[in-house]
Formats: C-alpha cells, structure tokens, sequence
C-alpha cells in the first residue's frame, strides 16, 4: 500500500504541480466567474465564445462566433493547459488589445481547479451529462444547477403574462409597456432598453419579452426577436 502511493506521488509529481492539484468541483464553483459570458454548450455564444471543445482549438477561431478581437484571432495560440493557465491569469497582459473583460484570477490554485472542471466540462458529450450547472439537461435539479453555475440566460419563450409585451407607447419621455396579464408600466426612456435575441433563446416573433433589469425595479429590457419589430411595436400616442 505504502508503495503504491509513492508510485502515485512520484507520478504526480511529473507533472506540473501548478495542472496536476485542480479540484473539479471547486473549479465548477470559481466557473461562477465565467459563466455569465460563457457557455459550455457546442455554439452557444453569449458576451463571449462557447468553450465546448476549447482544448486543442486555435484562439479565436470559433466559426460560429462572429465577435473575435482581431488581436486573440491573429495571436497564434492553441489553447492547451498551460495557454489557458496564462489566459486566466491576465488575459490583457497574454493578448494585449483582446475584448474579454475580465481582470484574471490571481490565485494559482483557483485558476488549476478550474482548469480541472473546464477540462472535463469541455470535453465533447460532456455538457449533456454534467453541463456548467446548466438548466437543461439536469432535470429538475436544473434550476439550482443554473443558479451555481451562472447558466445561460432563461429562454423567453413561453414566458409568465406577466412577461409577455402586448403593446408598447412612447408620450414625450415615457415608454408605457402592457402586458399579457393587464397591467402598464411606465418608464423612462432612459430606463427601457430594446434588444433582440434571434436565438434559441429568444422571444417567439411578434412576442417580446420584458425582463427587469437590474435591483431597482425601474429598468427593464424588452426583448424582440427581431430589429424590425422594435419600431412596428412602439406607437407614438399619448
Ligand atoms: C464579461 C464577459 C466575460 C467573462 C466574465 C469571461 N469571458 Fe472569456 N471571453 C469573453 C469574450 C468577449 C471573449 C472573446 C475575446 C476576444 O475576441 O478578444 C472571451 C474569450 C475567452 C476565451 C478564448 C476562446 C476562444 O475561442 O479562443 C477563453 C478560453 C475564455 N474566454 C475563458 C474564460 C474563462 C475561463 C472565464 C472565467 C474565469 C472567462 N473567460 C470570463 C468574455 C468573457
């Protein structure tokens, strides 16, 4: 017994400390940090690129990606552990003039125990059993998951009435949204912001979405699913 473990430190000991010590389920939980821009679905693109079956990839060469800094595209990397363990530890220093807004994650050991949980939650097939703590594809439990995981953004389809936009006004400063369940909320034009999401993910057409945004209750987003529904939706009426 006492053989085998010195057979199994000398073995860990070969390869670099910095890989060989990451903890999974501690790196799901440092995920947190990237879960809000990054999926770990095949071409689910958020603020930033999908990781599914990052190792091995040429940075910035996602094809379905379409919003790669010309600087991480022409930087020449082949993300591997140790290109990825310099990535995180300062991404701007590593591709200077790259467009991940992130500030690195200092702590050695945080950045191997989440190598330690990418490296598997980005392997091919990975996310359909034990995805990023994702809402699909875990049952029940997904909520929970999504919550400890970051997720990805809810799907607006089939959303509450209460979320569901029926009409839209604008009188002077102010936005007066109605929605499915009645009611009319109004907001200052500064505090509405329109979007699009013409994804998976988005609303169904001619159904936009109204998210709040943000603690205050005073913002929200509506979400369309396409920009030519933004103006056809708005009547300018008093
Ligand atoms: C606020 C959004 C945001 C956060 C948070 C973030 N990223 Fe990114 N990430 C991006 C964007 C945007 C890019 C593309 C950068 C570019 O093209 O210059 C990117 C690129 C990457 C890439 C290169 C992918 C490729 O296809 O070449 C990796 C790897 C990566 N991020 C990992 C992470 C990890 C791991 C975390 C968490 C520790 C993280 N990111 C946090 C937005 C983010």
């Amino acid at each position: 017994m006492k053989r085998l473990v010195v057979v199994v430190l000398a073995a860990t000991a070969l390869l670099s400390p910095t890989f060989a010590e990451g903890d999974p389920s501690r790196g799901r939980r440092e995920f947190r940090a990237c879960a809000p821009c990054h999926s770990l679905q095949p071409d689910r693109n958020m603020t930033g690129p999908s990781l599914a079956g990052v190792w091995g990839r040429k940075a910035g060469s996602l094809p379905s990606f379409e919003r790669y800094s010309d600087a991480l595209k022409s930087s020449g990397i082949i993300w591997d552990d140790r290109s990825l363990d310099g990535w995180l530890t300062d991404p701007h220093a590593m591709v200077p003039g790259n467009d991940m807004p992130f500030e690195g994650i200092k702590d050695s050991h945080a950045r191997a125990d989440l190598l330690a949980f990418l490296r598997e939650a980005t392997k091919p097939g990975a996310q359909q059993t034990a995805q990023q703590g994702g809402m699909k594809g875990m049952g029940d439990g997904g909520m929970m998951g999504g919550m400890m995981g970051g997720g990805h953004d809810p799907s607006l389809k089939g959303l509450e009435p209460a979320k569901q936009v029926k009409a839209i006004t604008y009188c002077h400063d102010t936005y007066r949204v109605t929605t499915a369940d009645g009611k009319t909320r109004a907001f200052w034009e500064r505090n509405l912001r329109l979007k699009t999401d013409s994804g998976e993910d988005g609303p169904q057409s001619s159904a936009p979405a109204l998210v709040p945004a943000g603690m205050m209750g005073d913002r929200a987003d509506v979400i369309f699913a396409a920009p030519e529904e933004i103006s056809k939706t708005i009547e300018r009426r008093c």
